[in-house]
């Protein structure tokens, strides 16, 4: 797979879970590919098994079957931009974005040096005293943005980052990732079940169906940047992807 721009190869991977009711088999045989330095979109109903399938490329969790493969010239190692945030609500911002280097061993300079350029890649220059508890939704994410940066890791996973916060704050944050993804390129794998969001942000998007979930159609949006959701061919997009598209059971 060197060579080929393929970042990430999964090939039909399965994953079931024994719960009360019996088995639940949440991902069937997914097959996808993630290429070098594009925004992946991967878009599906609630509870269809997205945060298992981004837990499972990172090695949080295992499949039952199938395989991952990663291009050899990656560490395989990835960062991860949590839903809740998953902040360290002792420590402050720059120990927080500073966290991945350290258990990589890095020198506090290095380590310090990093973290800054990134907390202030985001706009939290000023603020890398401040605790957690301190911040607001939007910038607490943009902490966790600056530690997946930080990690120094070339793929980043987004494991609904921008779900937990208010409409506003949500349309900044996708503008404020974009920029910051024009100022340093990664592969970034990014999850929502939001479908303009999707639009908005993707390169390219996978949409997958209910469990057990299965990549059921691909969109490659023709769309200029910035993207205007008021635009006729984003609404057209919108359309053809929410008829697609399966309720959250
Ligand atoms: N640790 C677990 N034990 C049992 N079932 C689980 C576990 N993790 C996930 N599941 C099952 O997987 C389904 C999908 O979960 P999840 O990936 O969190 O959905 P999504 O992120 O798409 O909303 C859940 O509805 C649940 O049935
Ligand atoms: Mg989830």
């Amino acid at each position: 797979m060197a060579g080929t721009g393929c970042k990430i190869k999964l090939e039909s991977v399965s994953k079931s879970f024994d719960d009360k009711i019996g088995r639940t088999a949440v991902l069937d045989e997914i097959s996808l590919n993630v290429y070098e330095n594009e925004f992946l979109v991967i878009l599906g109903p609630g509870q269809c098994g997205k945060t298992v399938l981004l837990n499972i490329i990172a090695d949080m969790e295992q499949a039952d079957s199938g395989t991952i493969t990663f291009d050899p010239q990656s560490s395989g190692q990835t960062g991860f931009v949590f839903q809740r945030y998953a902040l360290f609500n002792w420590k402050n911002v720059l120990k927080n974005v500073e966290l991945p280097l350290k258990f990589k061993g890095a020198e506090k300079e290095q380590r310090q040096n990093t973290a800054m350029k990134y907390i202030e890649m985001v706009g939290l220059k000023g603020f890398e005293k401040a605790y957690p508890s301190q911040l607001s939704g939007g910038m607490k994410q943009r902490v966790g943005i600056a530690r997946a940066y930080a990690s120094g890791n070339d793929i980043i996973l987004m494991d609904e980052p921008f779900g937990a916060l208010d409409a506003q704050t949500r349309y900044q944050m996708q503008d404020e990732l974009l920029k910051i993804r024009s100022k340093e390129k990664k592969t970034i794998v990014f999850v929502t079940n939001n479908i303009e969001e999707a639009i908005y942000m993707g390169d390219r998007i996978l949409l997958l169906s209910n469990k057990p979930s299965k990549v059921v159609k691909e969109y490659v949006p023709d769309l200029e940047r910035p993207r205007k959701n008021t635009s006729s061919q984003f609404m057209e997009l919108r359309d053809e992807i929410t008829a697609n598209m399966d309720l959250a059971l």
